[in-house]
C-alpha cells in the first residue's frame, strides 16, 4: 500500500475537531467549537484561508505572525521541494552544516551590530537560549523581565513571563527572575544597581499585554543602563521581527542595538519551525569557552535544513517583494481606516500599531445601557467583549481575527505582509458593521455575547 499523505488529507478533512477531541486538546476543540472558530480549512494561500465548501476568509491573524509572507508562499515551497528533490545531507550533527551558516550570515547582513546566531526550533526555545546566554556570558545570575510580558511557556521562558496566568500550576519556576514595570527604566535601574543582573529581556510591543508601546526614551535609556552596568540588554523579536512592524527589527524604530535578539514565528515562512538568538561574538565565547563546551548548550533539530530553507526563502521574499515597504504602506492605509472609529464609536478608545501589527483597543461606554452590558460582562470575564466581537467578524463576515491576549479589551489586527487595499477595505467596512451592531442594546451581538457568557469556559 503506497502512502499517499494528500489523499489522506482529503479522504480524512472534516474528522479534524473529533480527533482532536479524542488524541490532542479536548478542551481547545470545545473552544473553537464554542466560538465559531471550529472551521475546516482546506487550503490557504498569501492572506486566505479556503475551508472545504470553497468559502473565502481573510486571515487577520497570521498564525500569530507566522505567516508574515503569506501562507504557503510559492517560492518558498519551491525551495523546499527543489531541496527535497536532492539527496543532501540533514542532520549529520558531526558536521557543520552549510545551510545554517548561510542563513546566520544572511540573518548579521541585516543586524549588523551583531556578529553570530544560535539556532532553535521554538519562540520559547530562543528565549531559553538567550536566558543561559545572558547569564554564562556575564557569570551573574539575575534576570529582569517586564509585568505583563509574554515569553513563551517552557520552564525558563514562563519565569520571565510577566502574565500571571500563565503560571497557575506549575510554579516554583526558575529562581532569579525578576519582574519589574514595562515602561519604568528607574525600576531597572534600582534591580542593576545590585551589581548581579545577567541581562534585561523585553519586547518592543507587548502583544500580549494590548499592543502596548513603550514609552519615549525608554528602550534608549534601558539600553545605556545596561552598558553602564554591564548586564546585556535581551529583546525579544519573536513577534515583531521579521518585517511585521514596517522594519526588519521593530527594535529599529528606536535605534538601539540590543546584545540579544530573538527571532522566529516569521522566519520560518510559515512553513518550518525555527528560531534564532542573534547576539555578539563574545557572548557566545563565553558560552561555548573550551573545545569541551563546544555543544554546551544544542538541540537535536536546531539548523535542520528545511528550517534553513525556509529561512533563507523567507529573506528572499521580503526583499524581492519589497515587503518591509509594503508592510509599511498598508500599515498606514490600515490605521487611516480604523482610527476614525476612536470618534465614531463610543466602545472604541484607541486604534494602535505599528505596520501590520495594530490593535482596536475597546473601553467603558458613556451611554448608561451599553455601560451596564459592559460591566455586566466585564463581571463575567474580563476578555469576554473583545472575544464576542471577533464572533461576527467570523459569521457574518468570513474574518478570522483574535484577541490581543488574555482578558484584554483589544482587538488584534495582524493581517500577511501582502495583504491588499482591498482586502482592508473589507476588513474596516466589517468592522464598523460590527461595532455598529454592538452599539445597539439589546440587540443581537449582545445576545451572542450572552451566549459565551453563560458557557462555564468563559
Ligand atoms: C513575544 C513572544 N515571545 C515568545 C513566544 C514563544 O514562542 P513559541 O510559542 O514558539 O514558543 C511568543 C509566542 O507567541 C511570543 O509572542
Amino acid at each position: 500500500m503506497s502512502f499517499d499523505i494528500v489523499k489522506t488529507f482529503r479522504q480524512r478533512l472534516g474528522e479534524n475537531y473529533t480527533l482532536h477531541t479524542k488524541y490532542v486538546n479536548p478542551a481547545w476543540a470545545t473552544v473553537t467549537q464554542l466560538i465559531g472558530y471550529d472551521k475546516v480549512y482546506a487550503k490557504a494561500e498569501g492572506c486566505y484561508l479556503w475551508d472545504q465548501d470553497g468559502k473565502r476568509y481573510l486571515d487577520c491573524v497570521s498564525g500569530f505572525c507566522v505567516s508574515n509572507i503569506g501562507h504557503n508562499h510559492p517560492i518558498v515551497r519551491q525551495a523546499l521541494r527543489d531541496a527535497l528533490n536532492e539527496s543532501l545531507p540533514n542532520l549529520i550533527q558531526l558536521d557543520c552544516s552549510l545551510l545554517s551558516g548561510l542563513l546566520a550570515e544572511a540573518l548579521i547582513k541585516r543586524i549588523p551590530w551583531l556578529e553570530m546566531v544560535f539556532f532553535a526550533n521554538s519562540g520559547a526555545e530562543a528565549i531559553e537560549a538567550a536566558m543561559k546566554f545572558a547569564r554564562c556570558a556575564t557569570g551573574r545570575p539575575r534576570l529582569l523581565y517586564a509585568n505583563q510580558s509574554y515569553h513563551g511557556v517552557t520552564y525558563g521562558a514562563l519565569s520571565v513571563t510577566g502574565h500571571a496566568m500563565w503560571r497557575e500550576g506549575f510554579e516554583p519556576l526558575v529562581p532569579k527572575t525578576h519582574a519589574v514595570p514595562f515602561g519604568d527604566s528607574e525600576a531597572i535601574e534600582r534591580e542593576l544597581d545590585a551589581g548581579d543582573v545577567a541581562g534585561v529581556l523585553l519586547e518592543p510591543i507587548q502583544v500580549g499585554a494590548g499592543i502596548i508601546d513603550p514609552p519615549d526614551g525608554y528602550f534608549a535609556r534601558v539600553e545605556s543602563l545596561c552598558r553602564k552596568h554591564k548586564a546585556l540588554f535581551i529583546m525579544d523579536e519573536i513577534h515583531t521581527g521579521i518585517g511585521r512592524t514596517g522594519t526588519f527589527l521593530a527594535s529599529e524604530q528606536w535605534n538601539i542595538k540590543p546584545d540579544i535578539i530573538c527571532l522566529s514565528k516569521g522566519l520560518s515562512g510559515a512553513m518550518v519551525p525555527v528560531s534564532a538568538v542573534v547576539t555578539r561574538k563574545d557572548i557566545m565565547k563565553g558560552v561555548y569557552s573550551r573545545l569541551d563546551r563546544s555543544c554546551i548548550h544544542a538541540s537535536t533539530f536546531m539548523g535542520n535544513n528545511l528550517a534553513m530553507i525556509a529561512g533563507l526563502a523567507t529573506l528572499h521574499v521580503l526583499d524581492t517583494e519589497n515587503l518591509l515597504t509594503r508592510c509599511r504602506e498598508m500599515g498606514d492605509y490600515l490605521m487611516k481606516a480604523l482610527k476614525p472609529f476612536e470618534e465614531k464609536y463610543e466602545l472604541v478608545k484607541a486604534v494602535r500599531g505599528r505596520g501590520l501589527l495594530v490593535g482596536v483597543e475597546l473601553g467603558i461606554p458613556e451611554s448608561f445601557s451599553l455601560r451596564q452590558a459592559w460591566t455586566m460582562m466585564h463581571k463575567i470575564n474580563p476578555g469576554l467583549f473583545a472575544q464576542a466581537l471577533t464572533i461576527p467578524l467570523m459569521e457574518e463576515h468570513a474574518i478570522l481575527t483574535q484577541v490581543a491576549g488574555h482578558n484584554e479589551d483589544v482587538l488584534k489586527v495582524a493581517p500577511a505582509l501582502v495583504v491588499t487595499q482591498a482586502d482592508i477595505d473589507d476588513f474596516a467596512g466589517s468592522l464598523d458593521t460590527v461595532l455598529k451592531a454592538a452599539h445597539s442594546f439589546p440587540g443581537p451581538f449582545w445576545d451572542v455575547s450572552k451566549r459565551l457568557a453563560s458557557n462555564a469556559l468563559f
